[in-house]
């Protein structure tokens, strides 16, 4: 369904600032594959998703939905692919249009000849079932602005928003990173639900370990731009939340050992 080859991005590329965000990353992801993506701050996880999501051009490589290729494709033409969660919960929604503004929004995504600006009575009611799944009172607050939600509120709507027209893929960057726990979980659950409803593939960034183990078929994990570790099958299901800190010990450990060998060849050959 997805399949990121050999993609590089360097960001400030022959400056002082100049950052390989990504370099040379390569995977590929079956249909209905939920893969979460773990790594330290700065290690490319984001980047890897704005790449997939056609954010910037990228330096090398080629990326591959659903069989396509999108590498030269604009960002709006790959949101008819791709679904998108950010953690900000006031990205991926207009904040002064009302939910029904909003979802009618997501609803014209793939088509070139949508829903105008009403939606057709049938589909109103099926959003309104499902935003009353979610137990937070916003099936009878249809037109007030998405501004005026919590931000779990708003999470909750823009995943529903995202998945509406049963994405090739869909990219969850950290989405409950800002919610307080007891949303967090709500969000998370439902992102659950959806996501095995309608069997998504899934990439999901976190920096919850936790998250990490309990959900999806897959682990990458991500360093200096790279993917350093994939566990997937038996060995993902195995993995428990000790080992995942276990491995970003080493990681660390490897990142301080590295710069004083450095200096120690460098002292060495100079
Ligand atoms: N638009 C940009 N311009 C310049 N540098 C950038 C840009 N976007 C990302 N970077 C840099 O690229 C590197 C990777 O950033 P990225 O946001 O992908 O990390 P991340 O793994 O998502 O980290 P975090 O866990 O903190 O969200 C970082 O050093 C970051 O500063
Ligand atoms: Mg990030």
């Amino acid at each position: 369904m997805l399949n990121v080859h050999e993609i590089d991005k360097t960001f400030n590329a022959g400056t002082l600032n100049e950052v390989q965000a990504l370099r040379g990353v390569n995977f590929s992801l079956s249909e209905g594959e939920f893969v979460c993506v773990l790594g330290t701050n700065g290690s490319g996880k984001s980047t890897a998703l704005n790449a997939i999501a056609g954010t910037f051009p990228l330096d090398k490589g080629k990326i591959i939905v659903a069989g396509t290729e999108i590498t030269g494709w604009p960002e709006h033409r790959r949101a008819k692919l791709i679904g998108r969660v950010f953690q900000n919960p006031f990205s991926g929604t207009a904040p002064t249009m009302s939910i029904e503004e909003n979802i009618a929004l997501a609803a014209r995504r793939g088509c070139s000849r949508g829903f105008g600006w009403g939606l057709p009575a049938e589909r109103v009611s099926e959003f309104k079932t499902r935003i009353k799944t979610l137990n937070m009172g916003l099936e009878d607050r249809l037109e007030n602005p998405i501004g005026k939600l919590s931000g779990g509120q708003r999470q909750a709507l823009t995943l529903l928003m995202a998945t509406w027209l049963k994405p090739k893929l869909l990219l969850l960057d950290e989405h409950t990173a800002a919610l307080d726990p007891k949303t967090a979980a709500k969000v998370i659950e439902l992102t659950e639900t959806i996501i095995q409803r309608d069997n998504l593939t899934t990439l999901m960034v976190t920096h919850s370990m936790q998250q990490a183990v309990n959900l999806g078929n897959r682990i990458i994990m991500m360093h200096q731009g790279k993917i350093v570790y994939d566990f997937r099958g038996s060995d993902k299901q195995r993995l428990k939340v000790n080992d995942l800190l276990a491995l970003f010990d080493e990681i660390r450990r490897k990142e301080q050992i590295d710069p004083s060998v450095a200096e120690l060849l460098r002292k060495e050959y100079v």
